[in-house]
């Protein structure tokens, strides 16, 4: 069975705070575990790009929000971790998706939309502060899917109509140019926890109200004693019902541990006990965690390593495949020119071309063989004529594709040279 390919991007600004943990980075660590999935993250810092214009602020960002994800237990070895602006792939592909992208679909985007109003409302040029970028950030989403034929895109409910986009988008360009493009869909998680911050609000940094995820234990301490609670004394019965401070404990606690804490609150448990239990509950899950983030920040050098490393294993599957869509759209070798005319007989004998057989043994199998009749794959052995020709209809269709089931280059052919010969095919079909 082919594994379902989930991917998903992190902007590369601010810094995370618990509520980010809880909601985002810990359900996709526990995720990107599951088997039978393959699991895409990367650091979106060309996307921060058109947030922020503060070189220093985006390289400290990228750096500590790469250092968060590890820290947390994502597992390079396992996922593919990587940085957007370390696969050239990504905006070469935002290019071929522009020109198939109607200025229309952008113009309804919410966040283009969103600045527009806003400056309708203060009487401002429409397009204030907008930048393309801004315009474009839906269509980068969109190469940033597609490229890696990714099936499931796990995002918050604002990223829904990006995802729906990078559909419109890739039907598009598959109804121009063949079915080279997969079309995602969104995995939008309802019953991950929203955590309420320290004023019972929504947990988020423009409200003043986060508990930090990785800052020193005292800070920690600090900012869950300025939860906000209601004025009962310590004997006196709690409400859990809209405590910001049994919530953000449930988030963390086994079933057990937050019966025990509503049993306390029924009890009349003491603000100042009830918080130091939290601080504890949490130090307990994240002290381990704020070390190892403490030894990556202090070896930005072995972060980079780590990048380095996901960008080349992103691209084993990115550069191949890029190749197949400039092929499909046009941009290709003028060495390999399509024959003039189909059925020209003198044009066809100078392509390569695919040769069916019966093997002694029974078995049905076909060679690709260049126009000079030099063997350049060996076709692997099918029970039936037409398993064979299954075979050289995939490898026709995507010339890049895997070899494993198909066949085996012969002695002395690179894969290159396989993929040209396929290509040459293609462009005279
Ligand atoms: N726009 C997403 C956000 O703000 C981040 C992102 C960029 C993304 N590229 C992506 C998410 C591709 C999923 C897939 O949250």
């Amino acid at each position: 069975m082919t594994p379902v390919r989930y991917l998903t991007g992190i902007t590369t600004t601010g810094t995370p705070h618990l509520g980010n943990y809880v909601g985002a980075i810990r359900p996709a660590v526990e995720a990107s575990r599951r088997p039978g999935t393959e699991n895409f993250y990367f650091l979106a810092d060309y996307h921060a790009l058109i947030k922020c214009d503060e070189p220093q602020r985006i390289q400290r960002s990228t750096l500590e929000i790469a250092a968060c994800w590890l820290a947390a237990g994502l597992d390079p070895n396992q996922v593919f971790f990587y940085r957007q602006s370390d696969i050239p792939e990504i905006p070469e592909l935002t290019w071929l998706l522009t020109c198939v992208t109607g200025k229309g679909l952008l113009n309804r985007a919410h966040a283009y939309k969103a600045q527009v109003d806003k400056n309708a409302a203060a009487g401002a040029d429409p397009d204030a502060d907008v930048t393309a970028g801004l315009f474009m950030y839906p269509v980068l989403m969109a190469a940033d899917i597609l490229l890696f034929k990714a099936h499931k895109i796990p995002v918050g409910r604002d990223q829904a109509q990006h995802i729906e986009m990078a559909r419109d988008i890739a039907s598009s360009f598959n109804h121009l140019y063949g079915e080279h493009l997969v079309l995602p869909e969104a995995a939008i998680d309802d019953s991950v926890s929203l955590l309420p911050g320290t004023d019972g609000r929504k947990m988020s940094k423009s409200y003043d109200n986060v508990l930090a995820l990785f800052a020193p234990r005292e800070q920690l301490r600090k900012q869950i004693a300025a939860i906000v609670t209601d004025s009962r004394l310590p004997g006196e019965p709690k409400e859990v019902e809209g405590s910001a401070l049994f919530q953000i404990y449930q988030s963390f606690a086994s079933q057990e541990e937050t019966e025990a804490l509503r049993k306390a609150y029924a009890d009349g448990i003491g603000w100042g006990e009830a918080k130091q239990l939290l601080f504890e509950r949490i130090d307990r899950e994240i002290a381990p965690m704020r070390e190892r983030y403490q030894a990556l920040i202090d070896n930005p050098a072995e972060i980079e390593r780590i990048l380095q490393a996901g960008a080349r294993k992103a691209r084993a599957y990115a550069t191949p495949f890029l190749a197949e869509l400039r092929q499909a759209v046009g941009l290709r070798n003028l060495g390999a020119q399509p024959a003039k005319a189909k059925g020209d007989k003198a044009a066809r004998a100078a392509l390569p071309s695919f040769k069916q057989y019966r093997e002694t043994d029974g078995k049905f199998s076909f060679k690709l063989v260049d126009a000079k009749g030099r063997l350049l794959l060996q076709g692997a052995a099918f029970d039936s004529p037409k398993e064979a020709a299954a075979a050289i209809a995939r490898l026709r269709a995507s010339p890049s594709a895997d070899l494993a089931g198909i066949g085996t280059p012969a002695e002395g052919i690179a894969l290159s040279e396989i993929a040209a010969a396929l290509d040459l095919l293609a462009s005279a079909d």
